[in-house]
C-alpha cells in the first residue's frame, strides 16, 4: 500500500470501528476455544491477560465460553489490530516529519528509520493476517512474527538513543510491541 492509501484506509477504519470477527477457515487441528479460554491460555501473564480479554470485548467478540471458535478467528483479529496499530505509528511520525518543521535532525533521522524498520514489519503483519484467513498453512508463521517484533525493536532503541528528546512516537512503539506479543502468542496456540 502507498502512503496515502493507507492513509485513507484508516481513515475508513476510524469511520468503521465495528468490524466484526473475521473467522478464518475451518482447519484440522486448530482448537475450538471460548475468548476467554483462549486469552488465558495464550497469556503468559495477567498483563497480556488483560489486553487479550480487553482487545476481544472491544471488537464485539462474544466472551461467553459456549460461544467457541477457531483460535485462528482470535489471531486474525489480534494480528489485524496489531497492524492497523503499526499503521498509526507510521502516521503519526510521517505527518511530523511531513508537517513539523523544528524537528531536530537527530529526531528526524530517527523517525526515518522507523518508517523503513516498520515497512517491512507492517507487510509481515498484512501477510499473516491473509495467510490465516484464506489457508490452513500455518508454514514461516512465526518467523514473520518474530521478524514483525525485531522491527519495532530496532525502531525503539533509534527513539530510546534520543535521550534529551521525548517523541510522541515512543510511546506508540511500546504500545505496538504489545500488540504484537499478544498476537503472536495467541497464534502459538496453533503449535507454532
Ligand atoms: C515538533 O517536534 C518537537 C520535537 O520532537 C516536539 O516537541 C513538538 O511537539 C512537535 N510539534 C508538533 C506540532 O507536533
Amino acid at each position: 500500500m502507498t502512503m496515502t492509501t493507507r492513509k485513507i484506509f484508516l481513515l475508513l477504519l476510524v469511520l468503521a470501528p465495528l468490524r466484526m470477527a473475521a473467522a478464518g477457515k475451518t482447519c484440522p487441528g486448530v482448537p475450538w476455544l471460548g475468548a476467554v479460554a483462549a486469552c488465558r491460555k495464550a497469556s503468559g501473564t495477567k498483563f497480556i491477560y488483560n489486553l487479550c480479554i480487553g482487545r476481544m470485548r472491544e471488537d464485539g467478540v462474544d466472551m461467553s465460553p459456549s460461544h467457541k471458535q477457531q483460535v485462528t478467528a482470535y489471531i486474525i483479529l489480534a494480528t489485524e489490530d496489531a497492524a492497523n496499530s503499526y499503521d498509526s505509528t507510521t502516521l503519526v511520525a510521517s505527518n511530523q516529519l511531513d508537517q513539523n518543521a523544528s524537528l531536530p535532525g537527530a529526531v528526524r533521522d530517527a523517525y526515518q528509520g522507523c518508517l523503513n524498520d516498520y515497512s517491512p514489519a507492517e507487510d509481515s503483519l498484512d501477510r499473516v493476517a491473509e495467510a490465516l484467513k484464506s489457508g490452513c498453512d500455518f508454514v514461516g508463521l512465526a518467523d514473520a512474527y518474530v521478524s514483525g517484533m525485531t522491527s519495532l525493536e530496532n525502531c525503539r532503541d533509534r527513539l530510546l538513543s534520543l535521550q534529551q528528546y521525548k517523541t510522541p512516537v515512543y510511546p506508540m512503539v511500546l504500545h505496538d510491541r504489545e500488540k504484537v506479543s499478544l498476537a503472536y502468542m495467541l497464534a502459538k496456540l496453533l503449535g507454532i
